[in-house]
Formats: structure tokens, sequence, C-alpha cells
């Protein structure tokens, strides 16, 4: 036996040392490839990503691709505590004047209008409409007809108009036959085992955090529409994912039952 031991002529050298290389190969397959891939709502395109994403590094700078769609931006906007100060008076009379154009869809009643289910706008935190508009303006949030409407629209007319709805009364919807009037886990709690946030929150008329919506009295389809984007990430102009967070594991029933409780409120 005088065989060198650290020679691939030495038998059990080579077992050896290929068991050792084929563990750590089969390890990183699984635990990089397979156990990411398996794991729901995780997107990996390459094992580099895989990688940063098991070491915790966000993958922040991948935009959002809706499936055969072109990569949406997120938002630009940047949210800070200007925004939430009390608006002044020029601003809510020049907001009245520019927001002629835009009763036709967002305050009138009726058939025609509910077609076009534009969303109520009276009574939301002028962040949260100056963020939107700012948002369609830039394309990150896509709408024909709002990016439209948007293009039009100077910094200072998206803030007298965020002023002038921010200080219209939200009216309150007739009660519904079927409305619910106990509030659904998932808005109190959320879904902590799925990572999913309570609604309530950040939603919510006495919540008041900046650029978020309140929802209270939106239309259902209005609502069902936006979560059911948010959850295929065809809406992504959220700041750091939060609404695609709520919704990536929400299911059709729970989006229909979180719609439906907000709409009647
Ligand atoms: C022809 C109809 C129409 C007109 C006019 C219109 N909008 Fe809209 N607006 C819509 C629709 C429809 C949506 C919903 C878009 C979607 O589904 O993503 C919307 C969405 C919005 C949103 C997002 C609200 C939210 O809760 O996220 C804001 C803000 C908004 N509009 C502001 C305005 C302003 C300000 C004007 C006037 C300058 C205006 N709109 C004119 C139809 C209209
Ligand atoms: C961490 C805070 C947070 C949580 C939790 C959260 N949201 Fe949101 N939500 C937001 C923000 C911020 C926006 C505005 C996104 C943007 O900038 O466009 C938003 C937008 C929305 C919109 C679109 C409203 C509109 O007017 O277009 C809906 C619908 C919505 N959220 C429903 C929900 C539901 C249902 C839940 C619970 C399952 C939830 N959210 C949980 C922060 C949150």
């Amino acid at each position: 036996m005088n065989e060198r031991l650290f020679s691939l002529k030495n038998r059990w050298f080579t077992i050896s040392v290929g068991a050792v290389v084929l563990i750590a190969v089969l390890s990183i397959a699984v635990g990089f490839v397979w156990v990411p891939r398996v794991h729901g709502g995780a997107t990996v395109d390459s094992l580099w990503d895989a990688i940063c994403s098991a070491a915790g590094a966000p993958a922040r700078y991948r935009n959002a691709t809706p499936q055969g769609g072109k990569a949406i931006q997120p938002s630009d906007v940047i949210v800070n505590s200007a925004m939430m100060g009390p608006p002044d008076a020029g601003a809510v009379r020049r907001g009245t004047a520019l927001a002629q154009q835009c009763s036709t869809c967002h305050d009138a009643r009726g058939p025609a209008a509910a077609a076009i289910d534009a969303p109520r706008l009276a009574g939301e935190p002028a962040s949260s409409t100056y963020k939107q508009l700012r948002d369609f303006k830039a394309g990150h949030r896509t709408n024909p007809i709002m990016q439209a409407m948007a293009a039009n629209l100077s910094e200072q007319d998206m803030r007298d108009l965020a002023a002038y709805y921010a200080a219209q009364p939200r009216a309150t919807p007739a009660a519904r036959p079927d409305a619910r009037p106990d509030v659904p886990r998932l808005v109190s709690n959320g879904a902590p085992i799925r990572n999913i946030g309570a609604c309530a929150t950040c939603h919510g008329a006495g919540v008041g955090r900046a650029a978020t919506p309140v929802l209270d009295g939106l239309s259902e389809t209005y609502l069902r529409a936006q979560l059911t984007a948010f959850r295929a990430g065809t809406r992504a102009n959220d700041i750091n994912r939060q609404m695609r967070n709520a919704a990536h594991g929400l299911t059709d029933a729970e989006i229909a039952l979180v719609a439906r409780y907000y709409a009647s409120r």
C-alpha cells in the first residue's frame, strides 16, 4: 500500500471528492433554485437572483414585468411631510375650477358614469390623489383615460386638484341589504402566515397615512379590479411594493370579500 493519498489513481480519494462535489452541487440546486421556485410568489430569473434573494438582498432594482407586457417602472413620487400640510384656500379655489373637467366621470351619478367606474375622489387624502396623478402622468400607473387627462396637468394643477378633492366631504353609501357589518379578519388582522398585513393598519379614514387612499365607499368592481391588478403586477406604482405584497397571496374569494366590505362602508 504505497499509493499516494491525494491522487486520482486512489479510488477512495476519487470517490470521496466526487461525493463532496455532488452533494455541494445538489444542495446549491435545491437551496437556490428549487426551493425558491416552489415557494409561492417568488420570482427567480437567474441563479444570481436566487443567491441574492436567499441571502436576503431585495430585488428592488428589477422592474415588475407582467407576463407578456412591458416593464412598468415603480413610482418616483417622494412622499414627504410637506404633502400632509393643510391646503391653502387658494389651492382649493384653483382646484375647484380645474375639477370641472373631471366631474363628468368622478362626481357624476348614473348609468353612464357607473359604466366608466371612475373612483370617488371626494375626501381622499391630498397626498394620495396627488401621487396617483403624478404616476398617471409619468406612466407609472397605466390607464388610457387618466394618462390622457394627466398629460395636460401641471405640477401646480395636480397639487390644487388634490387639495380640492381632499376638502370635499366623502358621501357615505346608503346601507345595502347585503352589506356585511362584521369586519373581515383579513382587514383587522391580515394573514401573518402568508405575510399579508392587516388592511386596516394602512387604510382607513382615521389612519391618516401619507399617500394611502381611503377605500371606504369605493365601488366594488373598482376595488376588485385594483386588487387583481396589484396581485398580477400589472399595477406596480406602489412605493416599496406595499400593495403588491398585501395582494400577492389573496384568493379571488378574499378579494371579493374585502371589495364588498369596503364598498359597503
Ligand atoms: C372620462 C372619464 C374620466 C375623466 C374625465 C377623469 N377621470 Fe380620473 N379616472 C377615471 C377612471 C376610469 C379611473 C380609474 C383608473 C383605473 O381603473 O386604474 C380614474 C382614476 C383617477 C384617479 C386615481 C384614484 C384612486 O383612487 O387611485 C385619480 C386621482 C383621478 N382619476 C383624478 C382625475 C382628475 C383630477 C381628473 C380631472 C383633471 C380626472 N381624473 C378626469 C376616469 C376619468
Ligand atoms: C403597508 C400598508 C398597506 C397595507 C397593509 C395594505 N395597503 Fe392597500 N394600499 C397601500 C398604499 C400605500 C396604496 C396606494 C398605492 C399607490 O401608491 O398607488 C394602497 C392602495 C390600495 C388600493 C387601491 C385603491 C385605489 O384607490 O386605487 C386598494 C384597493 C387596496 N390598497 C386594498 C388593500 C387591501 C384589501 C388590503 C388588505 C388585504 C391592503 N390594501 C393592505 C397601503 C397598504
